[in-house]
């Protein structure tokens, strides 16, 4: 049995480690996934005015910011009981859908699409076979000319002989576990680049409402600040446009590169590569022509017949492996990772082995993201998302089963991106219609001192990256208890006194890694999941006791 450590994963947000134990044939029997970095933003936010929790919960991450602000805020506001004009929600669901399409293209080209092509094969392509090639996914492929090709090949050219691969550097190039063609390198080398400029115009959108991204700030507690924007065609116009410009990358670039893979990755997908238990939540959300965009469900041992309605009194949270004291409601910290020579330790055993709590749903692992939501609003017959998973089978020649895995995890991903750039249309005419027929409220009117000054509130969103959970207690009109459940907490948690394996973990046992120095294999399984660890470590005291106190020497 051999150990593998991989710290840190790189392209991610935040600080990950995983530890695999290999048998001598080169699979994964045992895995360990850790977070890295304590935060502690909950601390920060105690006995705060509770007006100032989504600037302040905006900060727990620098990708998620406004997932995060519109979090923090919803849950006070569900604590006073406010009510908010529609168009307020309108604004606030727009602004969510464009950090929805940024972090989806974001990750698929940025943060994961080099663990399955090569760059150094792409240099070997003709740019002709190319330009047919795309052809295959798509009757317009995104800037398809042959031209295009060979400057994006003068480019990657250049790295090289500059004797560095720049922004590629750093890969496991050649490794035999790369499929694609060189053309079909090229294709999604070529939309790599394109990419870079499609987050800059993104990022636009949701500033326009946002006022700035990241860390909008347009978002209080009642309603939304933005309101000259919303009442100005020319912004709304704004919008549109960038998100028009958006839906064509999508379309003709980002859904047929998801294709492509799914029909290169076809045999780690039918051998159930990345597969974890099969658990899946939604909270589902974003209300629109009295249906939703998401489904709520919780599905078990995937099995899409028995789908039930997600219930949030089943959700607990468990820290006997992460590093809190376990006697603690009082989530005392207790930092157990170093040897006494303060090298890091890697034995996990029975071991606490990570800052990430675990959270369970009615006592089991769940898996959460665009996949999940996928499954479960296709299963409850959400017609608006069927063509899209549909046509994604169809073209591909895939089961929905299938979209459980490494690589179908990114074509749910991208389905979900399709299906969303739809919808946006549809929110932005509700939102005309609203202004067209007078209401152009914004904000409800309330006289905070005279609101019930001891109140609890929460708020469950569907974001980016899943499902994310704030909860907030409010004493004497001071925050008094923050806590937060993200995403990345439900899929990267630690085992548990059950030993049971979190999401990631068990993705990866089972795995063959075929040469140990150079373990893509682990990287393709944990990139397709998007983690962001800086979002996953929360704590809260509910005690009220002082969680820990550091002194820096200078
Ligand atoms: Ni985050």
């Amino acid at each position: 049995m051999k150990k593998i450590v991989i710290d840190p994963i790189t392209r991610i947000e935040g600080h990950l480690r995983a530890e695999v134990e290999v048998d001598d044939d080169g699979f994964v029997q045992e895995a360990y996934v850790s977070g890295q970095l304590f935060r502690g933003i909950e601390i920060i936010l105690k006995n705060r005015d509770p007006r100032d929790a989504g600037l302040l919960a905006g900060r727990i991450c620098g990708v998620c910011t406004n997932s995060h602000f519109r979090a923090a805020v919803s849950s006070v506001e569900d604590a006073y009981a406010l009510k908010l004009p529609k168009n307020a929600e309108i604004i606030r669901d727009l602004m969510a859908m464009a950090l929805f399409i940024q972090d989806h293209v974001v990750h698929f080209y940025h943060l994961h699409s080099l663990d399955f092509v090569d760059i150094t094969s792409a240099l070997n392509a003709d740019a002709k076979l190319t330009s047919k090639e795309a052809h295959k996914y798509h009757k317009k492929p995104f800037r398809n000319s042959h031209s295009h090709y060979e400057a994006v090949l003068e480019k990657l050219g250049n790295f090289v002989k500059a004797g560095k691969l720049g922004p590629f550097s750093n890969g496991y190039w050649g490794h035999s576990d790369y499929k694609l063609t060189p053309e079909q390198n090229l294709i999604m080398i070529s939309h790599y680049l394109e990419a870079l400029k499609f987050q800059t115009n993104i990022s636009k959108a949701v500033a326009i409402f946002g006022g700035k991204t990241p860390h909008p700030q347009s978002i209080v507690v009642g309603g939304i600040t933005s309101v000259a924007d919303m009442l100005n065609p020319q912004r709304l116009n704004d919008y549109l446009f960038i998100i028009k410009e958006a839906k064509d990358f999508i379309d003709r670039a980002y859904l047929p590169d998801a294709k492509l893979l799914a029909i290169a990755y076809r045999d780690e997908i039918k051998a159930g590569i990345g597969r974890a238990n099969g658990n899946f939540m939604s909270v589902g959300g974003y209300e629109f022509d009295d249906r939703k965009l998401f489904c709520d469900g919780v599905i078990y041992n995937h099995d899409f017949k028995n789908i039930e309605d997600f219930d949030e009194s089943k959700i607990t949270e468990e820290i006997d492996r992460a590093w809190y004291k376990d006697e603690a409601i009082d989530n005392e910290v207790c930092y157990t990772d170093l040897n006494e020579d303060g090298s890091l330790k890697t034995a996990k055993n029975d071991d606490k082995y990570s800052w990430i709590k675990a959270p369970r749903y009615d006592g089991k692992v769940m898996e959460t993201g665009p996949l999940a939501r996928v499954l479960i609003s296709y299963k409850k017959d959400n017609t608006l998302i069927k063509s899209f998973v549909d046509e994604f089978l169809k073209d591909t020649d895939l089961e929905l089963i299938d979209l459980s895995t490494s690589v179908g995890r990114n074509g749910a991903r991208a389905i979900e991106t399709g299906y969303i750039c739809e919808y946006i249309f549809k929110l932005v005419s509700r939102l005309i219609q609203n202004i067209k027929y007078y209401d152009t409220d914004t904000w409800v009117k309330f006289d905070f001192d005279k609101l019930n000054k001891n109140v609890k509130g929460r708020a469950f969103f569907e974001v980016p990256r899943g499902t994310l959970s704030h909860f907030v207690n409010i004493k004497d009109a001071k925050i008094e208890n923050f806590s937060v459940i993200a995403p990345t907490t439900w899929n990267a948690t630690p085992k548990n006194f059950d030993g049971v394996r979190g999401a990631y973990e068990e993705a990866l046992v089972g795995l063959k890694i075929k040469d140990t120095s150079k373990p893509l294999e682990v990287l393709r399984v944990l990139h397709s999941f998007d983690p962001c660890l800086a979002c996953a470590v929360h704590m809260i005291d509910a005690g009220g006791k002082e969680l820990s106190r550091c002194k820096i020497k200078v």
